[in-house]
């Protein structure tokens, strides 16, 4: 079975966009190994739009643009499978790809060949240049067909950005993730409302196929494809602010991982700084995301739920059901302002009548807790979070 978990790997979207070569994946198989990210869980090494001529051969086959790619891609993916790793692709079901590269629409099966012959394990699959009168739930059942027939076991990542609540049938055409919101861009903002917005949509996300809250940021400060809007836009944090806390960047990974979606770095890991490195390989942070029982969080309690613009106020309380009794319990401040958060272990489950002790464990976060025999609180700074993990002591 194919994603059995999250799966977890690096793309080359977010920080690169057009600017790919073989020398940027091969430096990046490289790094993936020498740093401990394969240790850590990542694997698929992910090129995305970008790779391909604008046309295709007399044949009517994709070919890879030799300028960027000289030894083209099955040299590539051998490279990439030498070292361990899997090597992930991409084509998208409209016409043309979102970047206006050809795109796989009428093609599904001559594609997936083509990328099945090239040792593609995964392929990610956009929503560009959709023709109207087609039908898009077929046009991905097409493609997931497709990759079955090639003769090659390659994980399906459909991305149609929660268009027609992909979370309602992304499982029943053979995905083994979707992306279920538009782009993420490198600031806190689009960060909080792709969160936010999935909170009551991680129903479906389960081990086979997963809910996919988009590539990560962590690392990328400010630079690169995605990089964009660093204290521009709605609540954005400015430049030295963003530099100097990294609490953004630790809330995005807390989420990511109590949410189980998939983990694809978008950064450039071969510049990576230490808090970064050291924050997308801790492994207790990982654990939680691969948790073989890929629970959702339930929502344990939100604050100032009456206001009216609820993705910018406020704090949540997440409470994640883990596989051999343990559980993980993030808090949130949502807002720019600071913020008490708080859990009430009643609200959790655990009533003080139980007679239950909880034994905490601080995994995320600089912020003290206020232990009481009945609940927790924390004083959170602006986008700050709080994350523990705890067992159940008679
Ligand atoms: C869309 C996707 C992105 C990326 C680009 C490539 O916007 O959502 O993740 O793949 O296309 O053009």
């Amino acid at each position: 079975m194919l994603a059995k978990r999250p799966p977890m790997g690096w793309n080359t979207w977010n920080t690169f966009g057009n600017e790919i070569n073989e020398k940027l994946i091969m430096e990046t198989a490289d790094i993936i190994i020498e740093k401990g990210y394969k240790d850590a869980g990542y694997e698929y090494v992910v090129i995305d739009d970008c790779w391909s001529l604008k046309d295709r051969d007399e044949n009517g086959r994709l070919q890879a643009d030799p300028e960027k790619f000289p030894h083209g891609m099955k040299y590539l993916s051998d490279y990439v499978h030498k070292k361990g790793l899997k090597f992930g692709m991409y084509s998208c079901a409209g016409i043309r790809t979102c970047a206006d590269y050809p795109s796989s629409y009428g093609h599904e099966f001559e594609d997936a060949k083509t990328f099945a012959e090239w040792g593609v394990d995964f392929l990610k699959y956009d929503f560009c240049y959709f023709p109207h009168s087609a039908n898009f739930k077929n046009a991905y059942l097409t493609m997931s067909n497709a990759l079955k027939a090639s003769g090659r076991e390659i994980l399906y990542s459909m991305c149609n950005w929660g268009l027609g609540d992909t979370w309602d049938w992304a499982r029943s055409v053979g995905a083994h993730m979707y992306r279920s919101t538009g782009d993420i861009f490198d600031n806190y903002v689009t960060m909080r409302n792709i969160a936010v917005s999935q909170i009551d949509k991680l129903r479906s996300s389960a081990p086979g196929c997963f809910n996919d809250i988009d590539m990560l940021t962590v690392g990328m400060y400010n630079k690169g494809n995605v990089g964009l809007g660093v204290g521009t836009g709605d609540g954005g944090m400015t430049m030295s602010e963003y530099e100097s806390s990294n609490i953004d960047y630790e809330t995005q990974f807390a989420i990511w991982c109590m949410f189980s979606s998939p983990l694809m770095l978008g950064g450039d890991i071969r510049n990576m700084n230490d808090y970064c490195h050291k924050l997308l390989t801790n492994k207790t942070l990982i654990a939680i995301n691969q948790d073989e029982e890929a629970r959702p969080p339930y929502l344990v309690n939100r604050d100032l739920s009456d206001d009216p613009d609820k993705n910018k106020t406020g704090t949540y309380t997440f409470l994640k059901l883990l596989s051999n009794n343990e559980y993980a319990l993030l808090l949130w401040n949502v807002s720019d302002e600071k913020a008490q958060a708080s859990a009430i272990f009643h609200d959790m489950g655990f009533p003080y009548h139980s007679g239950l002790k909880l034994d905490f464990e601080e995994i995320l976060g600089d912020a003290e807790v206020n232990y009481r025999c009945d609940c927790l609180t924390v004083s959170l700074k602006p986008h700050e979070c709080k994350l523990l993990k705890f067992k159940v002591n008679g």
